[in-house]
Parts: structure tokens; C-alpha cells; sequence
């Protein structure tokens, strides 16, 4: 009711500006990576996730919607910090196919309700082709998910009212790259330091989201701009792809207007021929020298007149110009950097959906926990 959402107008923007807390409570206690953390309610003796850590050789991820992006960036945590090979599949598509069983992986599924009919199924059908082992990241501690999976780590999010999921995504992240530094220390493969520095990143992490939040009159600016368009093309590189894509998913669910994610290096293999006035190009934390990749491609259509929103670096020397609107991220922020860059464009599609009037937090033919096929 009106009384639960305060000064808010909507769920999904109460939700957005409860993510410090959110990652706060989440990462709340991990004064060290241990392999503990992810015993979960099935195991309250202990020792469960050590064991099986120490086994695996490889990671398989599966999940759908948002759950299925924040799976897509810690492929990239887990085979750049913890070097174990890792696959993302969407669990539609994994439950069936055809694939190669590895009774050595651990099976990952995300899942904010952790009731999503085709993860749970995902989830079974690779139990059933030998696959032992498997660790859920959900929100529900009581949910199926957590029951059928053997580890399980708990994210704090609170309950999530929006259909467009926000601050679920955020601490599933969170939860992700705690797995990946559990996993890097399990195979040796994270030094003191390295966990030290990283656990002082984590515990700021409250901090640097309510600055990012603070970038909010920005963002509505932008908003301003994207109301009237029907379409959005949404670029990101490397960690930040899956950010892009993410992007695109919020903008789509709650406004309507039709929006796509591209590898930043694609664009040249296509979507620059759509790039028009009416297309706004939004490029998620470039680097320099990205950018100035995408500006000399975009110099192509200028004259068709595409412009540029950039999100970037702190320290990024782009400045905003003819064509092109750069909104500064508050600070470097390394691996964790996605957690942070999600904001902006979770604020992007809130704000473009209020000028649209659109309802926010019940968008036309979604449902929030999708528990029939
Ligand atoms: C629905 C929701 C999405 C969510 C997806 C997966 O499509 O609208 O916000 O990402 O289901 O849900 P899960 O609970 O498994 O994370």
C-alpha cells in the first residue's frame, strides 16, 4: 500500500534506492572468503560447499530474464579471477537440448524467487544427467530452489515488488562475485591481498551505490530525451555487456520502446545502419579509447544525426558535445564496476517510463515469478 512505498512514487523506485541496503545486508558478516558462505540452509553442519569446491573443475550457469545477465558478468569474475571454465545458458534453452554432461561442474542457478518454472527444470534436468553438484544465489530461503539445490547462498535483497527487477540483480552480484572469490581461494588462486582489497571494495560498495543514485537528476535529463523515441540501441564491452544488455531488458519491460543490446564492437557489423535520430546509442562504461572508437563511427551517421549517451569512467577525459551526453561515473570501481553501472540505467528506464505514463510496476503481459511454461 501507499504506506510501504514512503516518498517513492513506485515499487521499482523505492527498490532501486534500497540497493546500499540491499548489498549492505547481503554482504553483511563476510569478514573473509570462506567456502561456508555458500553451505546454505541444507547444510547446517558445515563443511558441504568445501568439499565440493575442492572438486569441480569447471562452472555451468543457469537462469532466465535479469537472473540470466547477472549470470553472464560473473562468467567473466570467475574465469578472469577464479580461471575455471564457465558456461551461461538460458534455462529454457538448456532443458532442451542436447549437451555434454560434466559430473565434475558446479551447477549455478540465479534466481530471484527461486520458483521460476524453467530454472527449476534446468536445474533438474542437468541433475538428471549425472550433475551432482549445485549451488542456487536466490533471494527465497523457503523457495523450491533452495530445497532441490545441495549449496545455496542467501541474497538479502528483501521482497521485490516491481516486476522489473533491481535490487535482486544488484545482490545477486554481490552473491556471485563472493562465489567467485571463494572459488579463486578454494584452487589457490587469491592471494591475501587480493582477498583484502577485495573485501574493502565489498563493505564500500553501500557507499558508492548512494553516490551513483545521486547521479539521478542526470539520468532524468536523459529520460527527457528517450520518451519520445520508439527505439534504443544499447552497446557495452567485456564486463559491461551484460550491463548493456540489462539495460536494454529495463528499458523494454517498462516503457515499451524497443531496445536492443550490442557487443560495443558489433556495431559496425550492423546495427550502425540503423543508427538514425530517432535511435539514441547508449554506451555503458567506456573506456577512452572506446569511445573514441564509437565516435568515429557515429561521425558516420552525424549527419543522419545519432547521438551518444555515454556512461563513463571517472577518470574518463570525454566531455559532452554535439551529439554526444556523457554522465561521469563517481569513482573507479574495478571488477565490481557492473554492480554500479546498472544504476544509471535501471534510473534510465524508471524515468523514460514516468514521461511515457506507462504502470511501472506491473508492465503489460509480464509476470513476476514465472511459474508455468
Ligand atoms: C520474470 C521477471 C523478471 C525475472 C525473471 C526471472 O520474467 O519479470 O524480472 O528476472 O522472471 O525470475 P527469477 O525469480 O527466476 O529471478
Amino acid at each position: 500500500g501507499a504506506a510501504e512505498l514512503g516518498p517513492y512514487r513506485h515499487y521499482m523506485q523505492k527498490e532501486i534506492f534500497e540497493q546500499p541496503r540491499a548489498i549492505g545486508d547481503t554482504l553483511e558478516g563476510v569478514t573473509a572468503i570462506v567456502s561456508g558462505l555458500f553451505d546454505g540452509p541444507n547444510n547446517p553442519e558445515g563443511g558441504a560447499a568445501d568439499k565440493v569446491f575442492a572438486e569441480i573443475d569447471s562452472v555451468l550457469i543457469l537462469a532466465c530474464g535479469t537472473s540470466y545477465y547477472s549470470g553472464c558478468t560473473a562468467k567473466y569474475w570467475l574465469e578472469s579471477i577464479a580461471k575455471i571454465p564457465t558456461q551461461v545458458e538460458i534455462a529454457s534453452e538448456y532443458r532442451y537440448r542436447d549437451s555434454v554432461p560434466n559430473p565434475k561442474t558446479l551447477v549455478v542457478t540465479i534466481t530471484q524467487s527461486g520458483e521460476t518454472a524453467d530454472t527449476l527444470a534446468a536445474l533438474r534436468h542437468a541433475q538428471s544427467l549425472g550433475m551432482p553438484h549445485t549451488l542456487t544465489v536466490c533471494n527465497v530461503s523457503t523457495s523450491a530452489m533452495v530445497r532441490e539445490c545441495s549449496l545455496a547462498y542467501i541474497t538479502r535483497a528483501g521482497v521485490e515488488i516491481g516486476v522489473a527487477s533491481t535490487k535482486a540483480f544488484t545482490t545477486q552480484l554481490g552473491g556471485l562475485f563472493l562465489l567467485t572469490l571463494a572459488l579463486a581461494k578454494t584452487k589457490g588462486r587469491l592471494t591475501a591481498e587480493e582477498e583484502a582489497g577485495h573485501l574493502k571494495a565489498m563493505r564500500h560498495l553501500p557507499a558508492a551505490l548512494q553516490a551513483v543514485l545521486a547521479l539521478e537528476p542526470q539520468i532524468i535529463a536523459w529520460a527527457e530525451d528517450f520518451a519520445p523515441k520508439e527505439n534504443a540501441l544499447f552497446l557495452g564491452r567485456g564486463l559491461h555487456y551484460p550491463i548493456a544488455l540489462e539495460g536494454a531488458l529495463k528499458l523494454k519491460e517498462i516503457t515499451y520502446i524497443h531496445a536492443e543490446a550490442y557487443a560495443a564492437g558489433e556495431l559496425k557489423h550492423g546495427p550502425l545502419a540503423l543508427v538514425t535520430s530517432e535511435m539514441p546509442v547508449v554506451a555503458v562504461a567506456p573506456n577512452d579509447t572506446l569511445i573514441e572508437k564509437l565516435k568515429s563511427n557515429l561521425q558516420e551517421v552525424r549527419a543522419r544525426g545519432g547521438v551518444l549517451y555515454v556512461l563513463a569512467d571517472a577518470d574518463s577525459h570525454i566531455t559532452s558535445g554535439e551529439g554526444l551526453h556523457v554522465i561521469r561515473m563517481p569513482e573507479h570501481y574495478g571488477a565490481l564496476s557492473p554492480l554500479l553501472h546498472v544504476v544509471p540505467l535501471q534510473l534510465l528506464a524508471y524515468h523514460t517510463a514516468c514521461a511515457r505514463g506507462t504502470d511501472v510496476d506491473k508492465p503489460r503481459n509480464l509476470a513476476k515469478s514465472v511459474t508455468v511454461e
